[in-house]
């Protein structure tokens, strides 16, 4: 019995499913207003009636086959007829309305963009494009509300230095937004921040040049600095001058050469690799003695390819830091900027591509649980 009741509700909800597709269908393409009208009037208390929500319901005609409109063209007619049920009493020719109900969603700001488009006599490209710019800029503000462009995704690609950070010229330069994000990202304010390798002072004009980091401090080391706030350093030979367990973060960008590849067989590139991996293990070392429990570094590395196949850098490291006791917290990709080519045609082996992304591993200490 109760069977039997089911499918007849079943029957009349795709019998009037039916009815309203076919009714949609007769309207044409353009008239957006007179649709939305449809669906407000007719076709949300239908939905309603059935127990369902107006979106299901507009996905579920959308998908009957021979249906003209797309789900997301419901949804603008929708809108615009709610927002504006009144069009033809409206100053302003029906797509200028169209175009706000669907671009603008606080209602302040579409009465705002009507009055300058009346005023200022506006066509409806010059609508648009104020819209546009409107939502660029604040998108912008958005983003650079900490003074650097911030990033939210996991690939932090900038094509152009931000040129208060960093000394231009200076090789191995990071953009200094990426350094900016990754403290945004992995320190906390007040944190103690070394930088053992800071080559142009990237790290030290970020803290310095932006204000949501200016409580951070920095010490930075450098085998050659480049100014007076680094301190002269072989961090390989002498370890990084600081003491046991006393600072919160170390940022680790060593030079292109550590990774360097190599042109011979599989027996040279193991060489490299053990070469890299072990100039890896002193620093690592070194960043765990001065990290204080739950500290972090974050270590850019990237993959060596060649006619031997692929060092894989960033997972080597990955198995150093967790023998060190390090959890992994972060993995970001920085994507390389400018023309990078190959010198040596290779005959033989396998054909190697030329990475270009880097990637910043980010670890943390682990707490000694006693
Ligand atoms: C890739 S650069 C760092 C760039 C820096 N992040 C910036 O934005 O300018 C690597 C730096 O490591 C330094 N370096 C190389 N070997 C070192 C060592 N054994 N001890 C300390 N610094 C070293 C180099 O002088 C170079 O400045």
């Amino acid at each position: 019995m109760a069977r039997a009741s089911t499918t007849t509700a079943r029957q009349k909800s795709s019998s009037s499913l039916d009815t309203l597709v076919e009714k949609l269908n007769s309207f044409s393409a353009d008239n957006y207003w007179d649709l939305g009208k449809f669906l407000v009037e007719k076709v949300v208390p239908t939905a309603l009636k059935e127990g369902i929500y107006s979106e299901q319901i507009l996905k579920k005609m959308a998908e009957v086959p021979g249906f003209k409109f797309p789900f997301q063209m419901l949804k603008q007619c929708q809108m615009f007829y709610t927002y504006y049920p009144n069009v033809e009493k409206k100053p302003l020719p029906e797509i200028f309305y169209f175009e706000l109900a669907t671009k603008v969603n606080d209602s302040k700001q579409r009465e705002a963009y009507e009055k300058m488009a009346v005023q200022n006599k506006w066509t409806i490209s010059d609508l648009q494009k104020k819209i546009r710019d409107d939502e660029l800029a604040r998108r912008s503000d958005e983003r650079t509300q900490y003074g650097f462009e911030l990033k939210e995704k996991t690939i932090w690609s900038f094509d152009i230095p931000d040129p208060r950070f960093g000394k231009s010229g200076v090789k191995g330069r990071l953009p200094g937004q990426i350094v900016a994000n990754a403290l945004f990202y992995y320190t906390k304010p007040g944190a103690r921040i070394v930088d053992p390798m800071a080559g142009s002072g990237t790290t030290g004009d970020v803290v310095e040049g932006t204000e949501f980091l200016s409580d951070r401090k920095v010490k930075m080391y450098d085998i050659e600095p480049a100014d007076e706030r680094i301190t002269r350093a072989n961090i390989l030979q002498t370890g990084i001058p600081e003491e046991t367990a006393s600072v919160d973060y170390v940022f680790l960008d060593a030079p292109s050469e550590f990774f360097s590849q190599t042109n011979g067989g599989a027996a040279s590139a193991a060489a490299a690799k053990a070469e890299t991996l072990l100039k890896f293990k002193t620093i690592t070392r070194e960043a765990s003695r001065i990290l204080k429990n739950g500290g972090r570094v974050s270590i850019i590395a990237e993959l060596v390819t060649g006619s031997f196949g692929v060092i894989d850098y960033p997972f080597e490291i990955s198995m150093l830091m967790k023998d060190l006791g390090f959890v992994p917290i972060g993995k970001v990709y920085l994507p390389r900027h400018g023309s990078t080519r190959s010198k040596v045609i290779h005959t033989e082996g396998i054909k190697p591509m030329i990475s270009d992304c880097k990637e910043l591993l980010t670890f943390e200490k682990a707490a000694i649980i006693s």
